[in-house]
């Protein structure tokens, strides 16, 4: 079951953290893999990673937000594999130049960052995959997202959020008219992950850690096996869906 064999998948932003444990489970679960990250360093490692463990995948630096970008380095993965790409995970979400202050401080210069790449980002990487989908009568796309896109929080983070938000409303939209090519569009709304641990103070994780049932932070390994089970045959029943994958966290 769940097995992967035989499908291409991409995953944007995939050169470390929750988009690396992505990449790794669905190589394990036999998926050919697209490695995408903006830093082609972080990709070709993750790469390497894989096929030293036998699996199949190959580095794709570009940024998800540029479209040319997108759709001439999809087309020569496709043509590398000899196959379009059935899977599509959109990881790609923390904007490099992330700014973290309340909306009352930012310029509007500083909305688009997060609005760009959120939405823009994880549209490109499914236009460009949607036809070949189509055309095969089978597709899957996990879209990575937040809590943080159905709950306000006095985080600073509203221009995240809004990013967030929108792409959640576009994946239900995207679900409804594919449904009938066999295409199944969900989305994975993530709590803390474990990567918090190189960002934040041992006393804010703390202060994380008791708002989470589970008592621990979410490990890469596990959304992978997630999506994994999303991209399957097995999940073909499932699609218009918000997720939480959070240790059990309110989210609202
Ligand atoms: N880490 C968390 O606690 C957490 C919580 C909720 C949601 N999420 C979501 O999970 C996803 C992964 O988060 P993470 O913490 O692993 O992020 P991260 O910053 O550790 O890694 C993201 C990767 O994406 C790449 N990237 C950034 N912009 C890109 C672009 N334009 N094109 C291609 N690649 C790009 C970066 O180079 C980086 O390697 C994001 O969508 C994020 O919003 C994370």
């Amino acid at each position: 079951m769940f097995s992967l064999t035989g499908r291409v998948a991409l995953v944007s932003g995939a050169g470390q953290s929750v988009g690396e444990g992505i990449a790794q489970v669905l190589a394990r679960q036999g998926a050919a893999v697209i490695v995408n990250d903006l830093h082609p360093e972080r990709a070709e490692k993750v790469a390497a990673g894989i096929a030293e463990e036998g699996h199949t995948a190959i580095a794709a630096a570009f940024d998800v937000t540029d479209y040319a970008a997108v759709e001439g380095r999809v087309r020569a993965a496709e043509a590398e594999f000899g196959r379009h790409v059935d899977i599509v995970v959109n990881n790609a979400g923390v904007a490099e130049e992330r700014v973290i202050k309340p909306f009352r401080e930012l310029s509007p210069e500083q909305w688009r960052a997060p609005i760009d790449l959120n939405i823009y980002g994880s549209m490109n990487c499914i236009k460009v995959a949607l036809d070949g989908m189509c055309d095969a009568g089978w597709g899957r796309v996990v879209q990575i997202s937040s809590g943080s896109a159905r709950t306000g929080q006095n985080i600073n983070q509203s221009m995240y959020a809004t990013g967030k938000s929108g792409v959640e409303g576009f994946i239900r939209h995207l679900a409804a008219e594919t449904g009938q090519y066999g295409i199944t569009a969900n989305i994975v709304a993530l709590g803390h992950q474990k990567n918090l641990e190189d960002k934040m103070s041992p006393e804010m994780i703390e202060q994380i850690l008791r708002t989470i049932p589970i008592g621990r932070l979410g490990d890469p390994v596990e959304v992978g096996a997630f999506c994994a089970y999303l991209a399957s045959d097995e999940a073909g029943g499932i699609t218009g869906q918000t997720l939480d994958f959070n240790g059990g966290s309110q989210t609202r």
